[in-house]
């Protein structure tokens, strides 16, 4: 039923778009629901929380309204490959810098430093924005162990998403089981990774609550302009995992010519351009960083915009070209 309404609520948020139409730059939302081409880019519309929709992206806010119902930053912290103190110290440099949108991982092994620094920081805890993960293999078969164990290192009271890592066996019984915690309030929204359209049309009647978000590769290189507006026209919304192409991969994304020919005209670097343009196509950026210059800038994203031009151009660059295997 829950999955009727947040569907029903989704369309009439489409319709309510395509009706909308024009850009007002005057507006500080971004939509990031709908299945058209020019939703793409930035469209905006007048809004005020009382009248936000879901997938709506609220530049003035930075946060985004879930269909779970609870609001969520639109750009946060990565902290893949960050050892336990990097970790401590990114997410203490992210909070510090106003940031309050984190992504970790039971894959990462780094759930324990992300909550020991949320609990020593002077930040509400509800301020604050968690993302943890599941992984196939043994969690999948002991989802209610592998929920509470989350829980337990983190020690943050509750999560505030929890996605499946990836598509596997067992990944309804998971899901099923991270809808229970949500019931006890232990989890308030849930979500996926790594899904793409086969696998959500696939894995999406079998649940009973809709995923809030999706998060896959998303970078100039690998754009998926098919599957982002798909998920977005469900009601659902996009985060970008390897925003910068990931490890191995930065030095050539960030010299991109064309990225850093738009960098120079707005002042910014390639990396803020980056991270704008995702915002500006409705997906959600978790940069990884350990330095806290990086993490300052990453967070820095408000004082200027990209043109349609400069959106088609970066459009232009996608080589389909995943960095990963996932
Ligand atoms: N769901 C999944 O399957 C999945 C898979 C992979 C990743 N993820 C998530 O997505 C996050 C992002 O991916 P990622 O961290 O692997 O890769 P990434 O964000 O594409 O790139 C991280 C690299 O970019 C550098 N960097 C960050 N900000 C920069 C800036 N402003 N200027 C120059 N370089 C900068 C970092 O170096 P410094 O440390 O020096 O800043 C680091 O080497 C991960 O941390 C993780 O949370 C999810």
């Amino acid at each position: 039923m829950k999955r009727i309404f947040s569907i029903f609520l989704s369309l009439i948020f489409v319709f309510g778009l395509a009706a909308c139409g024009e850009e007002d730059s005057e507006n500080e939302t971004v939509s990031s629901a709908s299945t058209s081409s020019s939703a793409e880019n930035i469209s905006s519309k007048p809004n005020s929380s009382e009248s936000a929709n879901i997938g709506e992206f609220d530049l003035e806010n930075k946060t985004v309204l879930l269909n779970s119902g609870y609001e969520m930053p639109i750009m946060g912290l990565g902290t893949y490959s960050l050892s336990d103190e990097e970790c401590y110290d990114s997410v203490t440099a992210l909070l510090e810098n106003g940031g309050r949108l984190i992504d970790t991982a039971y894959m990462y092994g780094n759930e324990a430093a992300v909550g020991r620094a949320i609990r020593d920081s002077d930040v509400p805890r509800e301020e604050i924005f968690v993302i943890t993960k599941i992984y196939p293999g043994e969690q999948f078969q002991n989802p209610e162990k592998a929920i509470q164990d989350a829980l337990d290192k983190l020690d943050i009271g509750y999560i505030d998403m929890m996605l499946l890592h990836h598509p596997g066996e067992n990944d309804v019984k998971a899901y099923l089981a991270m809808e229970k915690f949500v019931a006890d309030g232990k989890i308030h929204s849930l979500g996926l990774s790594n899904f793409y359209i086969e696998e959500l049309e696939d894995f999406l009647p079998q649940v009973n609550i809709t995923p809030a978000l999706v998060q896959n590769e998303i970078h100039p290189y690998y754009q998926e302009p098919e599957v982002v507006p798909y998920i977005q026209s469900l009601g659902i919304v996009v985060q970008g995992w390897y925003p910068f192409g990931g490890r191995g991969y930065t030095a050539e994304l960030l010299g991109d010519e064309t990225l850093n020919e738009i960098a120079n005209a707005h002042e910014v670097t390639a990396a803020q351009v980056i991270l704008r343009w995702n915002l500006q196509r409705g997906v959600v950026v978790i940069p990884g960083s350990s330095n806290p210059d990086h993490i300052r800038e990453n967070l820095d994203l408000f004082g200027f915009e990209l043109s349609d031009s400069e959106m088609e151009q970066i459009a232009k660059l996608n080589r389909d070209e995943k960095h990963d295997w996932y």
